[in-house]
């Protein structure tokens, strides 16, 4: 195994009615709040009134930001970072999925370190501080409740990028599974492949890591067994529970630690230019990528695919196909999009893609991806 430092400050609060212990929290931090939400969801569903309930109760002055989109914009970060200026916030409180939570994330560094956020996230500048950082999640997917990792798109240059600081980890995060009951079946099914996606980056990073091998094997093995019946009965609590685990697990460090690299995350860097350019959900962009990723890098990856089916299955003889075809059949059965002409798009707009792969040079950390390899992908799209 590699050398590997394990480290996750976060404290996670998981199960029925967390969000009771957020006052505990409450007493350590400033009077301002800065409240971070989504497009109207929260509010629809009850979740605020609860948050700002507490929130209220404890004394805190709230500075409301809400509107955040799915795919998250650079330019909402910078307004926030506005807002958190004028009213001088003590500490931010993201409440929603993974696109409000990157964006509090990158509101933090820059506001705590009066930075560009586009100058952070491609380390023109590097931040040292933060503010402390509540995360109440409404949707399992991201695992960013858990990581200090954050995703914005930028428009102007064409980029959605990550940027990861151990300073982005939450302080504390509250997991209420009950709180996802409302997330739709097609959004269900986005977390679900999503999780799996993770899974597969940790998978597909160097070295020798078995028991995180394994870690990402049985995250794998315990999302087939509950995603059907999820998908058939989304506000069952055990199943939502399970969900919500296993997407914090599958990338919180867990399935990391002893690898050459923290995941290989080629497959996300180029599922994050169809979000770019045509604004899809970012699980459906994976569930389309991740089998023509494998397909088009097969000879670069046989062994790992051997070895993955091994574990999956049990079976000692499995061919990489035989790999790939687990993953393409089970986003299939749950409803997910597995070709490009499944989003909506058509062959021209491959074209488009290609040109921008060209462009950004899309790569994994462990798999490197080249020019022709992105021709080798479209084809298999
Ligand atoms: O905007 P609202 O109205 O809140 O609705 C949201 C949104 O439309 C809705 N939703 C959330 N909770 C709900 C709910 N609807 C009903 N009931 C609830 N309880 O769901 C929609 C999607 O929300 P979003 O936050 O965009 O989804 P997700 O959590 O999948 O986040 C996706 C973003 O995270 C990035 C992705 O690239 C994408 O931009 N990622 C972040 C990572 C990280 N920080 O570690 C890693 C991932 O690989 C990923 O790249
Ligand atoms: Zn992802």
């Amino acid at each position: 195994m590699e050398n590997f430092t394990a480290y996750n400050p976060t404290i996670l609060h998981f199960g029925k009615n967390v969000i009771d212990k957020l006052p505990v929290h409450l007493s350590q931090t400033g009077k301002k709040v800065l409240l971070i939400t989504g497009k109207g969801s929260v509010k629809k569903y009850g979740y605020y009134e609860q948050v700002v309930e507490k929130l209220l109760d404890a004394g805190k002055n709230i500075v409301d930001f809400p509107g955040i989109k799915p795919n998250p914009v650079v330019d909402d970060a910078e307004k926030a970072v506005t807002l958190a200026r004028k009213h001088k916030i003590n500490f931010i409180v993201a409440l929603g999925g993974g696109s409000v939570i990157d964006t509090a994330k990158m509101v933090n560094m820059a506001y705590a370190n009066n930075l560009p956020v586009w100058d952070i996230m491609k380390r023109r500048a590097e931040p040292v501080k933060k503010v402390p950082l509540f995360v109440i999640l409404t949707l399992a997917a991201t695992g960013s409740e858990m990581n200090g990792a954050a995703v914005l798109q930028n428009h102007q240059t064409q980029e959605k990028i990550g940027y990861f600081s151990p300073l982005m980890y939450p302080d504390v995060s509250f997991l209420d599974p009950v709180f996802t009951f409302t997330v739709p079946k097609n959004q269900t099914v986005n977390g679900i492949v999503d999780l799996i996606a993770h899974s597969l980056e940790a998978f597909f990073s160097g070295g020798y890591a078995p028991l995180s091998d394994r870690f990402v094997a049985a995250n794998i093995l315990e999302t087939f067994d509950y995603a059907p019946a999820l998908l058939n009965n989304l506000t069952n609590y055990e199943l939502r529970t399970r969900m919500m685990w296993s997407a914090t697990v599958a990338e919180n460090g867990t399935t990391m630690h002893g690898r050459t690299t923290s995941g290989d995350w080629g497959t996300h860097a180029l599922a994050h230019h169809i979000s770019l350019l045509w604004n899809t959900p970012h699980g459906q962009t994976l569930s389309v990528m991740f089998p023509a990723w494998m397909k088009a890098m097969k000879n670069k990856i046989a062994q790992r695919l051997q070895y993955l089916g091994t574990l999956l299955t049990g079976k000692s003889e499995i061919n990489p196909e035989e790999t790939i075809l687990i993953f393409e059949e089970f986003f299939t059965k749950i409803g997910a999009p597995v070709r490009f002409e499944q989003l909506g798009l058509h062959n021209q707009d491959k074209q488009k893609l290609l040109n921008l792969w060209l462009k950004n040079k899309p790569t994994g950390l462990n798999v490197i991806i080249n020019d022709n390899d992105y021709q080798n992908i479209i084809s298999f799209l």
